[in-house]
């Protein structure tokens, strides 16, 4: 814990994506209770509800997948960051995301193309805004992939292909960045109890915290990570394990067996035909 706060400590300014629920808003939850002198900016569509009367809070309120609203809401907390704190690092933590259960052409087009701009273009355009500020101060950007992005992911194939492109981006980023002043972190957890199964088309509570991890879970193993200054963090052993075989797999065959286990778990916890089918 003292690493963390100390790692903490320096911080000025963290800007997070989808703080309004899940990992996003473990991660501001933990943050604040380390540091509670952190101005953290959030962009998401909610407003979390742990802003309400806080003055470290500041709340903008984007649809990322609206990439004209994207520009406007990173020039509001590049404004913030020169007004509110001008100096001290700065951490950008692109957690927003989404995904879906069922084939490309069940799920469709409209729905999918929404999920590539938040997961992946989103991250891309708000990073390359920020970025000159974070070289200049300083800083850290932490990335939430997934163990989605370790192998083909049938029946949530664009999904995992969304997390694939965050898993090998953040890396990229990372070593161009080497030696500029800004730590960047991948980070993929594994099935953690959020409103991201309900969301994908699934029943709530089709991941329980008993047999996959929590938020605080992954928000605490995200900031540990961190502090440790590593590269890619694989929250929970269970899920590091898994990701360590799956990656050694040929990918035809990772394919294969990641979509056997994809059909059995689905059978059991999808909900309705999804509202979007079909556009
Ligand atoms: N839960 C898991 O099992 C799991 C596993 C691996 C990786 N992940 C990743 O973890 C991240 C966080 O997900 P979560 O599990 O915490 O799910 P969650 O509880 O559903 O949270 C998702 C967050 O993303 C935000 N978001 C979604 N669409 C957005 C949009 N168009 N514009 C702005 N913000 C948007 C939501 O905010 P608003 O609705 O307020 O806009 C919400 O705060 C995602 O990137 C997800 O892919 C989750």
């Amino acid at each position: 814990m003292r690493a963390l706060r100390e790692m903490l400590s320096e911080y000025a300014v963290i800007v997070v994506t989808g703080g309004s629920s899940g990992i996003g808003k473990a991660c501001i939850e933990h943050v604040w209770k380390l540091n509670p002198e952190v101005i953290i900016c959030n962009l998401s569509r909610r407003e979390p509800a742990i802003f309400t009367g806080q003055l470290k809070a500041r709340q903008v309120t984007v649809d990322l997948a609206d990439s004209g609203a994207l520009a406007a809401a990173a020039d509001d907390v590049l404004d913030h960051l020169r007004g509110a704190a001008p100096k001290g690092k700065v951490m950008l933590i692109n957690n927003s995301g989404f995904g879906g259960y069922g084939r490309v052409h069940e799920l469709g087009r409209d729905h999918q193309l929404e999920m590539i701009d938040v997961n992946v273009r989103a991250v891309v355009d708000l990073t390359a805004r920020l970025l000159p500020v974070l070289r200049e101060r300083g800083g850290a950007v932490v990335n939430i992939a997934s163990t989605a992005a370790f192998q083909p992911t049938a029946h949530m194939a664009t999904y995992g292909a969304t997390k694939a492109f965050v898993l090998h981006w953040s890396l990229g980023l990372r070593e161009e960045l080497r030696g500029d002043g800004v730590h960047v972190l991948a980070v993929c957890p594994g099935p953690t109890a959020t409103e991201f199964f309900k969301r994908a088309g699934l029943r709530q509570g089709a991941v329980t915290a008993r047999w996959g991890q929590t938020a605080e879970e992954v928000a605490f193993e995200t900031l540990r990570a961190l502090a440790r200054e590593h590269a890619q963090v694989v929250c929970g052993w269970g899920n590091w394990l898994l990701a360590a075989f799956a990656s050694r797999l040929p990918k035809p065959m990772a394919a294969r067996v990641g979509a056997a286990l994809l059909v059995k778990y689905r059978a059991s916890r999808v909900e309705a035909p999804m509202s979007g089918a079909g556009r």
